[in-house]
């Protein structure tokens, strides 16, 4: 598909990858950008851009919002949280937060605007999952659940709506430098380079995209044996030596 003259709703367009998204749509020719974030002030300024108030776990809004954006063909589903809580020590609360939001949310927003697409003849949907729908590690496992339901959902939404000629695409990535990984002093993708991967790919029509090299390895490692990742889960079945040979990505 060609987003030259397409109609996007971005969701979380207020910051972060959101907001490169907004930008990196206005460069590529779209008519129209419904720009969503819970604060509508929040989003770029534009001519083109259209802000709309809408927390995605609001069933009401995001009615609303799909009466209002009927002209879309190209929905993002972007927004998300990481609380960063471990399943066994952390807040529930956070951890049922992340799953309300990424999975729950971007489902309802899939639901709203699947008719919408289908008037418009098929268009495409974008879900932003993670490199952690397939990685898990100390602090990240509620948020890891939530977007390998993410990463299922969108396989599944692919068969389901391919019968109204949407094309259902999968993002995935690791660290990017916005709020959400402030609190880590690690090397980060831009979110520009992110956002020129998602909409190349988006443009070709891929039903998955791997937007950096860490995600790419591990994808690739999906069929190993765990034993590889997750070392501290085997110590008690190895000799001592064999231990010390394993790496530690956590
Ligand atoms: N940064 C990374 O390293 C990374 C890596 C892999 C995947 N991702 C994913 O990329 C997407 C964008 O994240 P980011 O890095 O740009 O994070 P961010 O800077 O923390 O931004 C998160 C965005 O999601 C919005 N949001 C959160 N809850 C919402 C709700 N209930 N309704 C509507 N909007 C809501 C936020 O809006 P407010 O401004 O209103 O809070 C904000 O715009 C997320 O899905 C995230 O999981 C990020």
């Amino acid at each position: 598909m060609n987003l030259n003259d397409s109609t996007v709703l971005v969701t979380g367009a207020g910051r972060g990858i959101g907001r490169a998204f907004v930008d990196e749509l206005l460069s590529r020719g779209a008519k129209k950008v419904y720009a969503t974030a819970r604060d509508a002030s929040s989003v770029l300024s534009d001519p083109r851009v259209v802000p709309i108030a809408l927390d995605i776990t609001d069933a009401e809004a995001v009615a609303r919002a799909a009466a209002t954006a009927e002209d879309v063909d190209v929905l993002i589903n972007n927004a998300g949280l990481s609380t960063l809580s471990p399943l066994v020590t952390g807040a529930h609360d956070g951890i049922r937060e992340e799953m309300d939001i990424n999975y729950f949310g971007t489902l309802a927003m899939v639901r709203a605007f699947a008719p919408v697409l289908a008037g418009n003849g098929g268009g495409s949907i974008l879900n932003v999952s993670s490199v952690m729908s397939w990685l898990g590690m100390e602090h990240s496992g509620g948020y890891g659940a939530s977007k390998a339901a993410v990463w299922a959902m969108t396989n599944s939404l692919r068969i389901e709506l391919s019968g109204q000629n949407t094309q259902v695409t999968g993002l995935h990535m690791a660290s990017t430098d916005t709020d959400m990984m402030s609190s880590f002093d690690i090397p980060k993708n831009s979110p520009h380079a992110v956002v020129t991967a998602a909409l190349d790919g988006l443009e070709a029509g891929e039903l998955e995209i791997l937007a950096d090299d860490d995600t790419r390895a591990v994808k690739a490692t999906l069929s190993n044996d765990p034993a590889e990742f997750y070392s501290q889960a085997v110590r008690h079945t190895q000799p001592q030596a064999e231990r010390g040979k394993q790496s530690h990505l956590a």
